[in-house]
């Protein structure tokens, strides 16, 4: 169901409004194993909003780390909504397939970030001046409204360590 609704999606694209960005969390619950030095919103320009984020890892190297990335809508309050997914990163990062979901945000936010070689990672990770736009949303109409992205990622063992949480709008004229 996850995957049919994803190809629909794929193939129905329609341009958009605008995408801002308007709030960013970063938490670690485990910070022997990972921190963030920054992880912030910056205003980049007229009505241009941008992430970034400094991602600490404290047990070098990283071979293996499972990501979640779920996808909320606000109503009253977050629901899931379209996307929940998980992968072990290094694994996505070695056999990229672009049919998989995490492929289609990891090649979005490739250009701010430092994520561009397979593992292990053993240096910190930065995303810088990422900003949300209709062409990364081009594939996936999402209808106006409050959305959240959260990704949650574990210390290689399934315990979960800590989460990003991204805020965004979207507004269709
Ligand atoms: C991010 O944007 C700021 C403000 O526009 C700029 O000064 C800085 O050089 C940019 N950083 C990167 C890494 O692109
Ligand atoms: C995502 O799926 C996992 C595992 O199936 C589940 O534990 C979690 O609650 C789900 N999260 C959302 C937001 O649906
Ligand atoms: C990855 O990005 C860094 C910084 O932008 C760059 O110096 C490096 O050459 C890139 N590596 C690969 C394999 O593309």
């Amino acid at each position: 169901m996850k995957y049919l609704l994803w190809i629909c999606f794929l193939f129905t694209g329609e341009s958009h409004g605008y995408v801002r960005l308007t709030n960013l969390e970063c938490k670690s619950y485990d910070k022997t194993f990972i921190d963030f030095p920054a992880c912030r919103l910056k205003v980049l320009g007229r009505g241009i909003i941008g992430a970034n984020i400094h991602v600490k890892f404290l047990k070098l190297p990283i071979n293996r780390m499972v990501v979640r990335l779920a996808t909320y809508r606000k109503l009253s309050g977050y629901h899931p909504f379209l996307f929940n997914v998980t992968e072990e990163i290094c694994r996505a990062l070695k056999y990229p397939n672009r049919l998989r979901v995490f492929y289609y945000f990891y090649t979005a936010f490739l250009p701010y970030s430092n994520l561009n070689h397979t593992c292990p990672y053993n240096n910190d990770v930065f995303i810088r001046n990422c900003t949300l736009n209709d062409r990364m949303f081009a594939k996936v109409p999402l209808p106006k409204g409050i959305y959240k992205l959260t990704l949650e990622m574990d210390d290689g063992v399934m315990n979960w360590v800590s989460i990003i949480n991204v805020h965004f709008e979207i507004d269709v004229d």
